[in-house]
């Protein structure tokens, strides 16, 4: 979805996402309580903003609270929802100093107003910036984001402004919520799991998974790199052989490649 076509030997991704997992279980291997683990997962996300701007990554996509994570323990919600607030308080001028684009996805209107005020203001302040675009998924779920897609096409299509015929691949892909963002290249996993959690579904389309076990608050820049060079060695063939790739004097456009 992001690039021509072919294998990515030595190539750096355009858009890296972070399924950020692994905190609870972080803090229970100290003692400590589950907050404490998401207390110590912020320092790792202000080092992958820092490494993925210098190593030259054009987007960021950080999962920050899935659809579902809604389900856990009252107190639980409420102490994330008040670190999200704190970081981003806190972040928000150097972020923006450092020319950082800020986006937030998710069902908003779930979070609670005065949240909801200063990512608006957030968005705003650093809309003209040139760098890093770091997205941030709060109170998100790929489903819910394919039905808020498939709903603002079907407006569209009720109020005659586009025909049930056009809509097809490439109208989808302009009306995703990551809209002219590049599809994902590399998603990395910390904490084991190996599944994707209702995280971005459209856009990981043709992404390279990296697992590692490494739990988030331990997550270093040197483990950020290593799934650089990891994804550096892949070799993405969207859908052609090895042999084409290699005779790769034209690029063929593929439809999961453009
Ligand atoms: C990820 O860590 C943070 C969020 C989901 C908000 P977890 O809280 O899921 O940590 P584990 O998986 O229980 O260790
Ligand atoms: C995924 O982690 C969501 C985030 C990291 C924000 P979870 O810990 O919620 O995922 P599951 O429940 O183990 O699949
Ligand atoms: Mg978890």
């Amino acid at each position: 979805m992001s690039r021509g076509c072919g294998a990515s030997e030595g190539a750096l991704p355009a858009h890296v996402a972070i399924i950020m997992d692994g905190n609870g279980r972080w803090a229970r291997a100290r003692g400590l309580p589950r907050h404490a683990g998401h207390s110590a997962g912020v320092r790792p996300v202000r080092q992958c903003v820092e490494q993925a701007a210098r190593r030259g990554v054009k987007v960021l996509t950080l999962f920050a609270f899935s659809s579902e994570n809604w389900r856990r323990p009252r107190e639980e919600v409420s102490r994330l929802m008040s670190l999200f607030l704190e970081a981003l308080d806190r972040e928000l001028d150097e972020l923006h100093a450092n020319g950082v684009v800020l986006r937030f996805i998710g069902e908003r209107e779930r979070l609670a107003p005065a949240l909801q005020q200063r990512l608006a203001a957030a968005e705003m302040r650093t809309r003209a910036n040139t760098g890093l675009v770091l997205v941030v998924a709060a109170a998100y779920g790929g489903q819910w984001d394919m039905v808020q897609t498939a709903r603002t096409i079907a407006e569209r299509v009720a109020r005659g402004e586009l025909s049930p015929a056009a809509v097809d691949q490439v109208c989808f892909e302009h009306h995703r919520t990551l809209a002219g963002l590049p599809g994902v290249d590399l998603l990395i996993r910390t904490g084991g799991e190996q599944r994707i959690s209702n995280f971005l579904l459209w856009d990981l389309a043709y992404a390279e998974l990296y697992f590692t076990p490494r739990l988030w608050p331990a997550f270093s820049t040197e483990d950020f790199d290593a799934a650089l060079a990891e994804f550096a060695a892949r070799r993405r063939r969207f859908g052609r052989t090895d042999e084409q790739l290699q005779a790769d004097a034209l690029p063929v456009a593929t439809e999961a490649s453009r």
